[in-house]
């Protein structure tokens, strides 16, 4: 899909996303900001911020960036911000694979359900790995395809019918993480039903070779 057609389907969600799959995997995005143990004066990137749901979520003291491509998931994420008066949180309309932010900008870089939304999660990771701070954090929440041998192909054959509502099912963190400096610093199953997983990875690009890069 392109971001064209991307920008659409997540436009034509934006009014119901909170009652539907914002409210189901609001458990999840709570217990991922709440063991980022996020310290004061930390800079959050939070790529694909939908509707905003985690906004509210971090601390005050921390200065939170959150971009997203979709107008109307955008225009909803602005009016929690309002609503809750987080005024440690701006928001930018901008692509995920192809950033206007410097190198090194943040220390902690998120993206909830957003690395099998995209059109390429390699550009994707490329592009959180280049802003976030060497040593910086980069978690991911999201599902990636199953170990299962039954799932992970009934996984392939739904993806393509997935693809036209705006994302893929049939994604492994493997491919994700391979030839990247992300090193998987924790990893668990989380609900609903523990099908998905928060990744918090740590960025060692400039680290010597010997520390980059796989577990
Ligand atoms: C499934 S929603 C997740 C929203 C939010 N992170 C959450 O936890 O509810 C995926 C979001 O990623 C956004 N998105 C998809 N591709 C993008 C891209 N290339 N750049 C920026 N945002 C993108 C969509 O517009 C949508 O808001």
């Amino acid at each position: 899909m392109n971001l064209q057609t991307l920008e659409r389907v997540y436009t034509n969600y934006a009014s119901v996303y909170d009652q539907t799959f914002g409210r189901v995997f609001h458990q999840s995005r709570e217990s991922a900001v709440r063991r980022l143990q996020v310290s004061p004066r930390e800079r959050i990137l939070e790529v694909g911020v939908g509707t905003g749901m985690s906004l509210p979520l971090y601390p005050r003291d921390c200065e939170v960036v959150g971009i997203d491509l979709s107008l109307g998931m955008l225009r909803k994420a602005q009016k929690r911000i309002e609503d809750h008066k987080l005024d440690n949180v701006t928001l930018q309309r901008m692509d995920a694979g192809d950033m206007d932010f410097q190198d090194n900008s943040f220390d902690i870089v998120m993206a909830a359900y957003v690395v099998t939304a995209v059109p390429d999660y390699r550009k994707l990771v490329s592009e959180m790995t280049r802003v976030c701070r060497p040593g910086g954090r980069i978690v991911m929440l999201n599902h990636f395809s199953n170990g299962n041998k039954f799932i992970a192909t009934l996984e392939k054959m739904i993806s393509p019918m997935c693809m036209h509502m705006g994302f893929r099912t049939d994604l492994s963190l493997h491919h994700v993480l391979e030839g990247t400096s992300l090193l998987v610093a924790r990893e668990e199953k989380v609900n609903p039903f523990r099908f998905w997983h928060l990744v918090e990875c740590v960025n060692t690009k400039n680290a010597h070779p010997a520390f980059q890069g796989s577990v």
